[in-house]
């Protein structure tokens, strides 16, 4: 099986081969696979699945693709009403080749994905304002983000970002934009320029980037589960994972947002500490299976005690 970091900006289209083609070679491969992917579709459909009420806020082409990556909104019970379709560019694509070592080759075509602006997001201010929360990351223009963050902002609503992927130049606005800060070992890595292995590196790195402004710092760590920084504590906490055995952690990021932000949502009392105790189980969950979003669980196959 193949491992790969979620950049599908929305569609994936992988082929598998036993080695890469070289410049202007045409090789059989022996599996094709399209998924849905994209980091803010993830996290919608991982909340929707637990029980949010989701809506999301991108663009797609109006395209054959778009139209499914529309479906598949749909078919989670997402609210598509803000999903624009623009003949302008293709829906975003990432395609993927890999070879038997589990190298892999891949282009993005990012496309539609950045033309989302302020006009869209001036259309999805009913929603948005309505929201309990929003969350954003960082496969659109990073100015239509950090504009979303603030239009959230104003209208008192909670957000969650995820620096995802990883940008060293990230704009300064994002960090007081921030209710949650949400990263994960390399992206802390990047934006703090020092290393992020151990939870006691985390704790560092949490507490820098709540210095530069954010309500609360979480850092995923993988198998070792994320470092909580509550913006009124001084210390950070180590919540571990669930010590499952992975399969496939494809993903994980996403559905642990997801969680995160349903939680957010829905239990807008319970401290940082226990919302991430609980992600942490959701995307435990989701790493015991292959894929992205087909291994994200439902609200109905999680212990009751997660809700
Ligand atoms: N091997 C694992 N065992 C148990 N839980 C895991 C494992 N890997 C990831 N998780 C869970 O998923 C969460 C997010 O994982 P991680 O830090 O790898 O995110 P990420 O790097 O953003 O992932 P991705 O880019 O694959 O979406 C962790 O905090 C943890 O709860
Ligand atoms: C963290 O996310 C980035 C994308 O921003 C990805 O490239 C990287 O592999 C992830 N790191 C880990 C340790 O999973």
């Amino acid at each position: 099986m193949c491992f790969l970091k979620d950049f599908a900006y929305c569609l994936f289209f992988l082929s598998q081969a036993l080695r890469l083609p070289k410049a202007g070679e045409t090789i059989h491969g022996h599996k094709f696979f399209i998924g849905f992917g994209g980091k803010g579709a993830n996290k919608c459909i991982q909340a929707a699945r637990l029980g949010a009420k989701t809506a999301m806020v991108c663009k797609v082409g109006k395209d054959f693709f778009g139209d499914n990556y529309i479906q598949n909104f749909k078919d989670n019970g997402v609210n598509t009403e803000f999903v624009g379709q623009t003949s302008d560019a293709a829906t975003g694509t990432a395609s993927i080749i890999v070879n038997s070592a589990g190298e892999n080759a891949i282009v993005i075509v990012a496309g539609a994905n950045m033309l989302l602006g302020s006009g869209e997001l001036h259309k999805a201010l009913p929603v948005i304002r309505h929201a309990k929360v929003l969350v954003c990351q960082l496969e659109i223009s990073p100015q239509t983000s950090l504009q979303a963050l603030r239009m959230a902002q104003e209208n008192k609503v909670k957000t969650i970002f995820n620096p995802a992927p990883a940008i060293p130049d990230l704009d300064s606005g994002f960090y007081g934009a921030s209710g949650v800060f949400c990263c994960n070992e390399t992206e802390a890595e990047l934006l703090t320029g020092s290393s992020v292995i151990t939870v006691e590196d985390a704790d560092r790195a949490a507490q820098e980037l709540l210095k530069r402004g954010c309500g609360s710092v979480i850092i995923t760590l993988g198998p070792q589960g994320c470092v909580v920084l509550e913006g009124k504590e001084s210390t950070s906490k180590h919540v571990p994972s669930t010590g499952v055995t992975a399969v496939d952690t494809t993903g994980a990021g996403d559905s642990f947002i997801g969680a995160l932000a349903l939680y957010t949502a829905h239990y807008p009392s319970m401290p940082l500490e226990e919302m991430a105790r609980r992600a942490n189980q959701v995307a435990g969950v989701s790493v015991q299976a292959v894929g992205t979003q087909s291994s994200y669980p439902n609200r109905k196959d999680l212990p009751a005690d997660l809700f």
